[in-house]
């Protein structure tokens, strides 16, 4: 990982996927209102036609080289390879050996980070991701990437799976377009971060209104308080184009790499998720 020259690895994989993707018409939508979690579009596989709501998730996942050719080839994201990108430039700068790293990818979809830590030579990657489709697509389509992929609720572990991921030893936290929304909630992240080592790296994107300090999602009140209480050393924030909507705008986010300083106090650990905002 001396460099950061690697070309998006997804460009590579989906010339390799058996895609069925025939056709993604983006509807012509005038209003610049439409949320982003309630974008959509049609698309055309295996010569039948399907409406596709962006965050079915489970569905996309089920259809290979979809999430690729919509978010990527059509809407011009670039999260994981931005983001890892960044973490290399961090540690090269800071002289660790990408080689050493054990990753835990928090919502880990079908395996994009992954692909790019991978193709960094990174040790050791663990995703975990609420949907078991997520799961399933990671294995059909990059089966080489992860050592091991948990199809499981973050917040609500068994206690044996808890304990096989403290037993890992990660020294990085990396989670990609997956907070916020209905998806991945500050206490989900509070947790992650209790189950990487003491110098862990931590990477991760979010959308940047979700930091804003009117924002009630919870982010911001709690990126601040681990930075402010020295859990989190942040040192690096870049805001960059996650992709653009359906209407043509760029979506901005925040990519941040930061070390883990502390442990992470039982106090923020009993948060409820009500508590966070
Ligand atoms: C937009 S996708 C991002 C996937 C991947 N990180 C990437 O960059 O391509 C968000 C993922 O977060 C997952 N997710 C949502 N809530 C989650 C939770 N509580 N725990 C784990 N994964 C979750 C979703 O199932 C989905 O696969």
């Amino acid at each position: 990982m001396g460099s950061t020259t690697l070309e998006p690895q997804w460009r590579r994989r989906l010339t390799r996927l058996r895609s069925q993707v025939d056709q993604i018409s983006i509807p012509d939508i005038v209003s610049r209102e439409m949320p982003q979690d309630r974008e959509w579009c049609d698309v055309m596989v295996a010569g039948k036609r399907r409406r596709i709501r962006f965050h079915d998730y489970h569905e996309i996942y089920g259809i290979p080289g979809l999430y690729e050719k919509l978010f990527y080839e059509k809407l011009g994201c670039c999260s994981p390879s931005r983001v890892v990108q960044l973490l290399e430039e961090l540690l090269v700068e800071f002289g660790d050996d990408p080689r050493a790293l054990r990753v835990l990818d928090l919502g880990a979809g079908n395996g994009m980070v992954g692909d790019e830590l991978y193709a960094r030579q990174v040790q050791r990657i663990v995703g975990i991701d609420l949907l078991r489709e997520a799961k399933e697509a990671a294995g059909r389509d990059r089966p080489e990437v992860y050592h091991n992929y948990l199809a499981v609720d973050l917040t609500e572990l068994p206690k044996e799976v808890e304990e096989y991921l403290r037993g890992q030893r990660f020294n990085c936290l990396i989670t990609v377009a997956a907070l916020g929304f209905n998806d991945i909630a500050p206490t989900a992240l509070i947790k992650a971060l209790d189950l990487v080592d003491t110098r862990s790296w931590v990477a991760l994107t979010i959308k940047e209104d979700f930091l804003r300090e009117q924002d009630d999602s919870g982010f911001a009140t709690l990126i601040r308080q681990l930075n402010r209480d020295e859990i989190l050393q942040i040192q690096a924030y870049r805001r960059f184009r996650h992709r653009f909507s359906i209407t043509g705008d760029p979506l901005f986010y925040i990519a941040m790499v930061a070390r883990k300083l502390a442990d992470v106090p039982e106090a923020l650990l009993q948060r409820q998720p009500e508590d966070t905002a």
